[in-house]
């Protein structure tokens, strides 16, 4: 029987969202390239690092605040930019506003299915995200559109690769929805009546139209078009990156780092934060866990500006390795995807809310107040010996560290 009411964890929002969204629509938001290896490999990664755990003196009073591009967060999470969430109306908006209510913040993809304006409103500290894609003069139009609409930031990603799709059949997506996609969609779409008639109670149809993307020329261009004009692009040099920060003005996060002298190259750029992330596997199948590049970026970039890691992250446990491995904060992906498609905007508040109880019992297990405090030392990665690999000589290193 479908499990109704309150979330218990993402796993159980993930079921959820598979439960409602018509195949292709589902596939859509797995994403993934060649065999998925590294949607696997960004959680399973992250599974296999432990707490060194910690019994008797349990701290009461945990501190999960922090700041990341001069915004005030009540803990170090935020929600990832995720492109055209015509997963139910409104879905940015509902999203960013849960971020809201839980003291944090939201990106807002390129290739959104809502506009800015009205996500600000939900959310008045949220993050517009860049993609490279069109003449410059256009990247440049929606820079300055961003900038005086009042993005809290930019987030430029950097990471976009156009290549093989996946090894499984994932289903086709309509570029228009119009009469006759509905037709050719409509065996895939009657098994999950849910997911229109959210939209058709509200007298709407899923669209596939992107408007941050729009220019002057074309304000409401299609998914299609967009993710065309990003795959015919070169991407980005740091030239560029140093100059969107200066047309930008504000503080601008450089999203899909993975070497540490590409993070080097990012500060000189100039940007406020870097994130440590594979696109959750949508771009390269053949790319390390982000959690497994996130230590030696973290230590290239050296507390010059804030880190993020970003793949693979499905509970609070997961924040706190990321920390301890050198993340300031971490970024969402599917986890609250998942949510947003099962439960819209009260489903993101009690995914947040999990995380939240997760990032506490994590803390207090590793005997840890605030999550400032969190180190190597508070974790065993797999690359690590454990107590009973380590010669008898050196024992106690670990007990006492
Ligand atoms: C369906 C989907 C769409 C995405 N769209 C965007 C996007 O528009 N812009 C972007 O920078 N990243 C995008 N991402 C990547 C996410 O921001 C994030 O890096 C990734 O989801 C993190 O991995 P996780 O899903 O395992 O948490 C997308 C990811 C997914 C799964």
């Amino acid at each position: 029987m479908a499990q109704t009411g309150p979330l218990t964890s993402v796993a159980d929002a993930h079921r959820r969202a598979r439960r409602r969204l018509p195949r292709p629509v589902y596939f859509a938001c797995i994403g993934g390239r060649g065999e998925g290896n590294v949607i696997r490999r960004n959680m399973e990664d992250l599974e296999n690092i432990v707490f060194r755990s910690h019994v008797g003196d349990e701290p009461e009073d945990l501190n999960l605040e922090t700041r990341i591009m001069g915004q005030h967060l009540s803990m170090p999470l935020l929600l990832s930019p995720i492109g055209a969430q015509a997963l139910r109306p409104d879905a940015e908006a509902q999203a960013a506003h849960a971020a809201q209510k839980a003291g944090t913040t939201f990106g807002l993809s390129n290739v959104a299915s809502q506009g800015l304006p009205e996500v600000l409103r939900a959310n008045p500290n949220t993050l517009a995200q860049l993609y490279w894609g069109g003449p410059k003069d256009e990247i440049l139009e929606r820079v300055h559109r961003y900038r005086d609409q009042g993005a809290a930031g930019l987030i430029v990603t950097l990471d976009w690769s156009k290549g093989p799709g996946t090894d499984w059949d994932p289903g086709k997506i309509p570029a228009k929805v119009n009469l006759k996609a509905m037709a050719q969609f409509a065996p895939a779409v009657a098994p999950y009546p849910t997911w229109l008639l959210t939209f058709l109670l509200r007298g709407q149809l899923p669209t596939l139209h992107v408007p941050q993307f729009g220019t002057r020329e074309n304000p409401n261009p299609t998914f299609v078009e967009a993710l065309d004009a990003i795959e015919s692009t070169t991407q980005p040099t740091w030239q560029d990156v140093a100059w969107i920060k200066e047309e930008f003005g504000g503080p601008v996060m450089a999203k899909g780092i993975f070497d540490p002298d590409d993070a080097r190259r990012a500060i000189d750029a100039g940007v406020d934060a870097i994130s440590v992330s594979n696109h959750g596997g949508n771009t390269v199948d053949e790319k390390q866990s982000a959690i497994s590049a996130l230590p030696t970026v973290a230590k290239a970039v050296n507390g010059q500006v804030d880190v993020l890691m970003d793949g693979g992250v499905r509970r609070g446990s997961d924040v706190v390795k990321a920390m301890a491995l050198g993340a300031d904060a971490v970024m969402l992906g599917r986890a609250y995807l998942w949510a947003l498609i099962a439960r819209g905007e009260v489903g993101v508040s009690e995914i947040l809310q999990i995380f939240k109880d997760g990032i506490k019992q994590s803390l207090r297990t590793v005997r840890v107040e605030s999550v400032h405090d969190l180190g190597p030392e508070h974790v065993i990665t797999p690359h690590q010996p454990r107590y009973w690999e380590l010669a008898p000589t050196e024992y106690t290193a670990p007990l006492t560290s």
